[in-house]
């Protein structure tokens, strides 16, 4: 009897995703393996990827492109929510990882398969957020993860791919741990082991080194309706079209390098370089246009949601029920986040620059200093007498 009988395994091309294709029939007696090769904008060629899938034994291989799915369903929840990890983070591989476990789920469901499976290793956070989300959307699936048990180095999982016909990869494969997709690069392991050492120029791809970057400033202007980006300079754009094109602008300034010792869920510290162009900018120029449509409670009490936001997507906890109700309240707040954001962009710095809202909350004969001044000066008098009541009565009782 085998662990499963017909698996749907997460499949990138990669060769430990190849190899747990003839591990999971060999080793654990799993019937049939169906692969499913989620396009999320990671810009690598998925035809070559999903005949490499049937080449490695697989029964059936699938791609599915689910860019639009991903930057309208979970980037956007991102951006509503401001949600950076410890602060710094935009979450690109993390939000990624609750998309693919849908997809896988409704293959099993659609294929009749008993168990899903992915590459994933025992460290990481990744497999937590499929495993999570898998039982989540499905409890009756079996959650396979060979690459967990197998204890295999490096070497030894490439020979043993040899001898089921998995060609060894042909150039010598990068030095670095890459998770890619349309929201960004997390870039780990190799010589940025070492949190010391500075990482080279050559392991970046969407953002230029700052001596490469245009010498005159660059202006642009991100249209935001009910929180979600919806043009750029004007002119409409659909979602992936709108990350695209500011994941080159933005990183065409040098704009969206991340270098951080981050806390993983497994209790490791490990040290990640992110190159995140359009989140980044995206989530600064939302944030600013929220400062001027939400009341100050509002606004101080969504930070909060904003911390525990990021971190239960992080943690693997998008399908909780703690994460339906954030968005809940997350959403309420964005009804009237709309307007534009002006935002300069030089030299590895994005800056705004300027915004405006037709719900804008900034009173101009209230907030200006000009003889337009329409805040009653007296009432402030009153105002804080009652505000440092309290204070007053604290201080005269200490000090005597
Ligand atoms: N540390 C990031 C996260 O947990 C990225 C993980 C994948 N990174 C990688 N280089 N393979 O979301």
């Amino acid at each position: 009897m085998g662990r499963a009988k017909k698996v749907v395994l997460a499949y990138s091309g990669g060769v430990d995703t190849s190899v747990c294709i003839p591990y999971l029939k060999q080793e654990w007696g799993v019937e049939e393996v169906i692969t499913l090769a989620a396009d999320l904008g990671q810009g690598d060629e998925l035809e070559p990827i999903r005949e490499k899938a049937l080449k490695s034994g697989a029964s059936e291989s699938l791609v599915a492109d689910v860019k639009d799915n991903f930057v309208k369903n979970y980037a956007f929840g991102g951006i509503q929510a401001n949600a950076l990890y410890e602060n710094r983070y935009p979450l690109g591989t993390a939000l990624a990882r609750p998309l693919i476990a849908k997809v896988l789920v409704e293959t099993a469901e659609k294929y009749g398969a008993d168990a899903i499976a992915h590459g994933c290793t025992g460290k990481g956070n990744d497999q937590v957020r499929f495993d999570v989300s898998v039982t989540a959307l499905n409890p009756n699936l079996k959650i396979l993860a060979p690459a967990r048990e197998w204890g295999m180095s490096r070497e030894e999982t490439i020979a043993y791919g040899e001898k089921f016909g998995i060609p060894s990869p042909v150039k010598k494969s990068s030095p670095y741990s890459i998770d890619k997709n349309l929201l960004g690069r997390s870039i780990e392991a190799g010589l940025l082991e070492d949190p010391s050492f500075e990482p080279p120029e050559e392991i970046y791809e969407m953002t230029k080194a700052i001596a490469d970057t245009p010498n005159e400033p660059e202006y642009i202007q991100i249209g935001f309706d009910g929180g979600i980006p919806t043009t750029l300079n004007g002119i409409a754009k659909k979602p992936v079209e709108l990350i695209e094109e500011l994941n080159q602008v933005v990183g065409n300034h040098g704009i969206g390098r991340i270098d951080m010792i981050e806390n993983r869920l497994v209790g490791i510290k490990s040290r990640e370089i992110y190159e995140s162009p359009a989140m980044l900018v995206l989530i600064q120029a939302h944030r600013d246009l929220e400062s001027l449509t939400l009341t100050a409670d509002v606004t101080h009490y969504k930070r909060g949601i904003e911390e525990t936001y990021s971190q239960i997507v992080y943690n693997g906890l998008w399908y909780s029920p703690l994460k339906v109700a954030l968005d809940a309240f997350i959403q309420k707040t964005q009804e009237r986040v709309s307007g534009t954001v002006r935002v300069k962009l030089f030299k590895g710095n994005s800056t705004i620059v300027g915004r405006s809202s037709g719900n804008s909350l900034y009173t101009p004969d209230l907030a200006t200093y000009g003889a337009e001044d329409q805040f009653d000066h007296k009432a402030a008098e009153g105002f804080i007498y009652v505000w440092g009541l309290p204070t007053r009565i604290w201080s005269r009782q200490v000090r005597g």
